[in-house]
């Protein structure tokens, strides 16, 4: 049976109170799952939710990463301080980070090298934006936003890719599955001309973007989509586990 990655991208949302309920309640409800899950809170959570995550099965993932290890860098976070707290998985390149944050993609390379040298798990987030799907260029963005952001990196068995297409994050209008899947594979087979058809067939390629428990089975069914990184929806136990057991509703 096909084993699917399934984060949850809390954004920035929930106190401490609010994130340690939300986890000790998924922690519960997902025991049992037989897929791999991730959760993302904000950094001012992360500490609390990794104490209510010991001896769980679910990853503690955190939302961006600062680019240095350590020294005078105002207002960011350190891999050090991450690893510290129980963190193992970071996403990065995230479309929130891209466009609010003017994030380019050597940054984000530099933070995906970074982390991958302490030994973290790393969700690179790509995706094109509303103008750019209508100007036809979702490929070659999509490809250009792989490739800087893994320029330089040897080792992919690390790395998972989320797909998530600007004009669908926060909007209700996912990728239909067959646009999703379409994309996955231009993914997968800009791994496989880099890194050899072995590791493009091992590499999880998320899709994100207005997922729900009403479209997570048919984006799942995809040939090329092997997971979800959610937003919205992993705010509450009662839509995130729904997605997450998208196979047993
Ligand atoms: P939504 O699920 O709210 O569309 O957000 C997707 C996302 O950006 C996850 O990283």
């Amino acid at each position: 049976m096909r084993r699917y990655y399934i984060a949850g991208n809390w954004k920035m949302h929930k106190t401490i109170a609010e994130a340690s309920e939300l986890a000790r309640r998924l922690k519960d409800q997902l025991a049992g799952t037989r897929h791999k899950v991730m959760i993302a809170p904000p950094f001012t959570a992360l500490a609390t939710v990794s104490q209510v995550l010991e001896g769980s099965n679910i990853l503690l993932g955190a939302q961006n990463m600062g680019q240095a290890e350590q020294g005078a860098h105002t207002g960011e976070i350190s891999v050090l301080m991450l690893k510290d707290i129980g963190v193992s998985v970071v996403i990065l390149g995230h479309s929130e980070r891209r466009l609010i944050y003017g994030e380019t993609n050597e940054l984000i390379n530099a933070k995906v090298k970074l982390a991958l040298a302490h030994g973290l798990e790393v969700i690179l987030c790509v995706g094109e934006t509303l103008a750019q799907r209508e100007a036809g260029q979702v490929d070659q963005v999509v490809v250009d936003q792989v490739e800087r952001g893994l320029s330089g990196v040897q080792e992919i068995g690390r790395i998972t890719i989320a797909y998530e297409p600007v004009w669908a994050i926060g909007t209700g209008k996912n990728a239909s599955p067959a646009d999703a899947d379409a994309v996955h594979k231009v993914i997968r087979q800009t791994i496989a001309r880099r890194y050899g058809q072995a590791a493009a067939d091992a590499l999880i390629i998320q899709y994100g973007g207005s997922v729900k428990p009403e479209n997570a089975a048919g984006l799942m069914a995809m040939e090329n989509v092997d997971g979800a990184l959610v937003g919205g929806a992993c705010l509450t136990v009662d839509s995130f586990v729904p997605i997450v057991e998208f196979d047993r509703h």
